[in-house]
C-alpha cells in the first residue's frame, strides 16, 4: 500500500469543538480517500492533567500546556485552533508566522480589524487555512448550496434564518470561565451575533452571496453578571438577542433572528430561501431533510416536498451507509476534514477561507454598530468562495 503524507495535528483546546474536531481528524480518512493521513500529534490546554486525560482517551501523543511550543514545533503541520474567540488571532498569526498551517473555530476573531489581521498573516505566511463554519457541509445545505446554484429557484427575492437558543435565561449564571465565557464579551467579541448568526450569515452569503446593507436591533436583557475570574458583578457587554434586516447584492431581502431567550428553544437553526420558480427550507432539528417547493410543478401533485438526503448520489452521502439511514451533526465536521485533506492534494483553497470568513465578521460588526447606533450600516462584506 502506497505510504501516506502525514498531517501532524497541533489541537489547541479541549472543550466541545476540541472533542468535534478530534473525532473528524479520527473519522475522515476512514471513511473519505485521502494521500494524507491526520495524526493527532500534541493537545495544547493549560491543565496538564486534564489535557493528559483528554488525550489518552483520542489518543493524542503529546500533551503540551504552552501553545506557543505547539505553533513553533517542527512536529506540527497543522495548528487547530478551538479556544474562545479572543484567543484565536494571535494564535493564528503565532501559527502562520512559523508556516503552518491554520484552521480556526468561527468566527474568525473578535473583530474586524483582528480578522483582517489573520487574514494578512496567512496569505504572507502562503498557509493553507479554514474556518469552521461547518453547517454548510451538513448533506442537506450542501445540497441546496447546489439546487441553488443550478439557478433552479430563478430570482430570489427573500433569505430569513434563525437561530434560538433558552440556556441564558438565568440571571445566577455568570460570565466569564469555563463555557460561560461566551456571556463575557472580552472573550467573545459578541453575543448572538457572533455565537450563532454568524453561522446563518456564512451559510446565507455563501447560498446568496454578499449581505451589503444591514439594520438590527439588539437587546441585553440581563445587564449585569457576576464574573467568574474577578468574583465582581460587572455589566453584560454582549447582545443577548438580536434582530437585523438586510440587502443582498443580487436585491433580494434578508431577515435574521437569533436569541437565547426563546424559552423551549435549544439550537433552533432555520433557514429558508424564496426564489421566483422554487423555494428551499432547512431545519438543524431535522438536519437530514430538505424541505423543497416547485411552482413547476404539475399542479395537482404541487406542494412542499420533505426530501431525504440519503442517496448515494448526494452530498457526502456515498461515503457513508445504505440510503434511507441517517448521519448527525458530528459529521459535518469530518466532511469538512475530508474537504480539506482534499484541497491539499489539489491545491485548490477550500472555504470557507480565513478570507471568507472575514466577510462575515464584516456583517457581524456592522449588525453590532447598527444595533448600537440604531442606524442602517454598510458592510463592506465581498464575495465567499
Ligand atoms: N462550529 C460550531 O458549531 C461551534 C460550536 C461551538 C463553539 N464554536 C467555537 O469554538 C471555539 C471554542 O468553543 P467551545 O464551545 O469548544 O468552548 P469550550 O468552553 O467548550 O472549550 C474551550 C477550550 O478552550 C480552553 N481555553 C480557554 N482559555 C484558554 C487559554 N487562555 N489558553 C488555552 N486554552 C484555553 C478551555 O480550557 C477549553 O478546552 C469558540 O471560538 C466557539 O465560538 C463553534
Amino acid at each position: 500500500m502506497k505510504q501516506k503524507k502525514q498531517l501532524r495535528v497541533g489541537m489547541i483546546g479541549y472543550g466541545f469543538m476540541g472533542k468535534t474536531h478530534s473525532n473528524a481528524f479520527t473519522l475522515a480518512p476512514k471513511f473519505f480517500d485521502s494521500e494524507y493521513q491526520p495524526v493527532l500529534q500534541t493537545l495544547s490546554a493549560r491543565n496538564r492533567e486534564n489535557a493528559e486525560e483528554f488525550a489518552a482517551k483520542w489518543g493524542y501523543k503529546n500533551v503540551e500546556t504552552d501553545w506557543r511550543k505547539v505553533v513553533s514545533s517542527p512536529d506540527i503541520d497543522v495548528v487547530d485552533i478551538c479556544v474562545p474567540n479572543n484567543l484565536h488571532a494571535e494564535i493564528a498569526i503565532a501559527a502562520a508566522e512559523a508556516g503552518k498551517m491554520v484552521l480556526t473555530e468561527k468566527p474568525l476573531a473578535i473583530d474586524v480589524a483582528e480578522g483582517e489581521k489573520m487574514v494578512a498573516a496567512v496569505k504572507k505566511a502562503g498557509v493553507p487555512n479554514m474556518t469552521w463554519y461547518n453547517y454548510r457541509r451538513i448533506p442537506a445545505v450542501t445540497l441546496a448550496k447546489q439546487i441553488i446554484d443550478s439557478g433552479k429557484l430563478g430570482k430570489i427575492f427573500h433569505l430569513r434564518a434563525q437561530f434560538l437558543q433558552d440556556w441564558t435565561m438565568s440571571a445566577d449564571l455568570p460570565q466569564g470561565g469555563a463555557g460561560t465565557w461566551r456571556l463575557d464579551v472580552d472573550a467573545a467579541g459578541s453575543g448572538v451575533t457572533g455565537d450563532l448568526l454568524a453561522h446563518c450569515i456564512d451559510t446565507a452569503m455563501w447560498w446568496n452571496g454578499p449581505i451589503t446593507r444591514v439594520c438590527a436591533r439588539t437587546e441585553t436583557f440581563i445587564k449585569e453578571r457576576k464574573h467568574v475570574e474577578s468574583g465582581k458583578t460587572q455589566p453584560v457587554g454582549i447582545d443577548d438577542a438580536c434582530v437585523f434586516l438586510c440587502d443582498f447584492e443580487n436585491g433580494s431581502l434578508g431577515n435574521f433572528e437569533s436569541t437565547r431567550y426563546a424559552r423551549g428553544h435549544k439550537a433552533k437553526y432555520f433557514i429558508e430561501i424564496n426564489g421566483e420558480h422554487a423555494s428551499i427550507a432547512w431545519d438543524l432539528h431535522d438536519l437530514q431533510r430538505l424541505e423543497y417547493f416547485d411552482h413547476r410543478d404539475e399542479s395537482i401533485v404541487r406542494g412542499w416536498r420533505s426530501i431525504h438526503v440519503t442517496d448515494g448520489d448526494q452530498p457526502y452521502m456515498g461515503h457513508w451507509w445504505v440510503p434511507g439511514l441517517l448521519i448527525g451533526y458530528e459529521h459535518s465536521f469530518t466532511h469538512q476534514v475530508a474537504d480539506f485533506l482534499e484541497s491539499l492534494s489539489s491545491g485548490k483553497p477550500v472555504g470557507p477561507t480565513f478570507e471568507d470568513a472575514l466577510q462575515t465578521q464584516k456583517v457581524c460588526e456592522a449588525v453590532i454598530e447598527s444595533g448600537r447606533d440604531r442606524a442602517w450600516k454598510d458592510t463592506g462584506a465581498g464575495k465567499m468562495i
